[in-house]
């Protein structure tokens, strides 16, 4: 299995909670390398540019409004098959869904405010990697 990369997103909800580190040491413990980690708060434009699938759709304004309330933390990981292996460690999109002991089921609340973020596929991953960190940062 080769090594990938995907965007890990702390949203503000676990931020705000104290969560972060809870977190971090979950994707440590599941065997990612952290290539590069920063704690913002994104701007509205930064939250529309990067969730721009989703334009168009009910949920997205309430979407950027939520990423937008306070300090969330970006990180690049890498590990054999990083972008499957993350989704798994997160749990399904609905913390209600998600398997117990999964992020969203320990520090999710519905499926706006969930905690966390992964990309989705290698396309997706490569674009949303490159949306926060510049090649120069990722070692
Ligand atoms: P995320 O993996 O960050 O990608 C898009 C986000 O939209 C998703 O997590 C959810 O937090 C959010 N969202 C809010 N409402 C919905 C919805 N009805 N269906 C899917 N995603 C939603």
């Amino acid at each position: 299995m080769p090594m990938e990369r995907t965007l890990a997103i702390i949203k503000p909800d676990a931020v705000a909670a104290g969560n972060a580190g809870k977190i971090i040491s979950m994707i440590e413990q599941a065997g990612f390398r952290i290539l590069a980690m920063r704690m913002q708060k994104l701007t509205r434009a930064e939250a529309e540019g990067f969730y721009a699938v989703h334009r168009g759709k009910g949920f997205f304004e309430e979407l950027v409004a939520f990423m937008t309330e306070g300090p969330v933390v970006l990180m690049a990981l890498e590990r054999e098959d990083a972008i499957a292996k993350w989704r798994e460690v997160m749990g399904a999109t609905d913390p209600k869904k998600a398997a117990p002991g999964t992020v969203r089921a320990l520090y999710g609340t519905d499926i706006g405010r969930n905690a966390s973020h992964g990309s989705d596929a290698p396309e997706t991953a490569a674009f949303e990697v490159s949306w926060f960190f510049r090649g120069s940062e990722l070692g």
